[in-house]
């Protein structure tokens, strides 16, 4: 029985097909901003939102869903139970314990790693289908810790990784330049946090390499301007924790790029944290971190092989070897 009367000799319309589901675990800061970044950007059908607190959950479906005449037509569920999530074509997870104000991201390691044994299975036995976006902190060692739970293939658990940490070091360029930040192409590759590797070699603003611009303008070498970015981008977390308490609206941002990327098939490249075994040198182990990789609807495609000074690959290199140290301890 539908609500509206058919035209004159029309048959009903066909059932529709497309259905998009994302679902994000942990409705804390985080969560939440990726759900409603998600939601105003239509990027999804369906969003099914899971936590452990069900007054929280449910208080904040009801708040989403009551923005519904504002907002393009979605469907937002909420359980405690994962069962909610099954058949999603992202899984998306926040969960998990986040930093006190001058706590470091490895901190939170022991804490988050029994959490996902406990929720990552399920969610991967839902899904088996799924692309799944690890965004809890340490995002590169948890992405490794979903990718070994999951038994999902490495090109379908990628981490948030340093697509934020990029966006970061754009901003600050661009306010530095007093240009366009979508006009700034600059990656930062590596860890997601303190051992990142900014690759000034490789920036460009409107298509023009920066660092030979400045040389041949004869513009004295900003190094240590350049330095301050990279570090402002290091701090920028910490400052905005210690400010506010957490960060959310800009990794909402980032991780709903990301998602318009992979289930819209776009097939641009983002740096995120995907397994780097055998790329840019690093041989050393099973390791996450970002690197500049095409995404799309399987999920990773392909890494792309950027030039790095021997300068950035050896920090790079420092990078891969502090998150493996650190994993080698978790005995998975
Ligand atoms: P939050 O404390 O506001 O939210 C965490 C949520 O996880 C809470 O609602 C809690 O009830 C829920 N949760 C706990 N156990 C759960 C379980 N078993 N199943 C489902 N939900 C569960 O924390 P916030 O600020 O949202 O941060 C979440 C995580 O995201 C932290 O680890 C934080 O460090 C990380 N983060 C990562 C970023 C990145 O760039 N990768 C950026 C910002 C935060
Ligand atoms: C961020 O960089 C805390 O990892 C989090 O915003």
């Amino acid at each position: 029985q539908s609500f509206f009367k058919p035209i004159h000799g029309a048959l009903p319309p066909p059932p529709t097909t497309r259905n998009t589901k994302i679902s994000v675990i942990g409705v804390g800061n985080v969560g939440m901003a990726i759900a409603q970044t998600i939601l105003t950007q239509d990027l999804a059908d369906e969003i099914a939102l899971v936590d452990v607190n069900p007054d929280k959950l449910r208080g904040e479906m009801l708040d989403l869903q009551h923005a519904a005449a504002f907002l393009p037509r979605t469907t937002i569920s909420a359980s405690v139970d994962h069962s909610c999530t099954v058949g999603s074509d992202l899984v998306i997870v926040t969960a998990g314990a986040r930093q006190l104000p001058g706590e470091s991201r490895l901190n939170l390691l022991q804490r988050n790693v029994s959490l996902f044994s406990k929720i990552i299975p399920p969610l991967s036995a839902g899904s088996p289908e799924t692309v799944m976006m690890i965004v809890s902190n340490p995002v590169d060692i948890l992405t490794y810790v979903a990718w070994k739970l999951s038994g999902l293939p490495a090109n379908r658990v990628i981490g948030s990784g340093t697509n934020l940490d990029s966006s970061r070091f754009r901003f600050l360029i661009a306010d530095h330049l007093d240009v366009n930040a979508h006009d700034v192409q600059a990656y930062i590759m590596g860890e997601h946090g303190d051992s990142s590797v900014a690759l000034w070699s490789s920036i460009s603003v409107g298509g023009v390499p920066i660092l030979s611009f400045l040389d041949r303008q004869q513009i004295a070498y900003e190094k240590q301007t350049l330095e301050n970015i990279h570090k402002e981008v290091v701090q920028g977390a910490y400052e905005v924790i210690g400010l506010k308490g957490y960060t959310s609206w800009a990794i909402g941002y980032s991780v709903s790029n990301l998602a318009r990327t992979i289930l819209r098939d776009q097939r641009k490249v983002h740096p995120v944290s995907v397994l780097a075994k055998g790329f840019y040198g690093i041989n050393g182990g099973e390791v996450f971190l970002s690197l500049p990789t095409q995404l799309g609807r399987s999920g990773v495609m392909g890494v792309t092989s950027l030039h790095l000074t021997e300068d950035e690959s050896q920090q790079l290199q420092k990078s891969a070897m502090t998150i493996l140290e650190v994993q080698s301890e978790l005995g998975i």
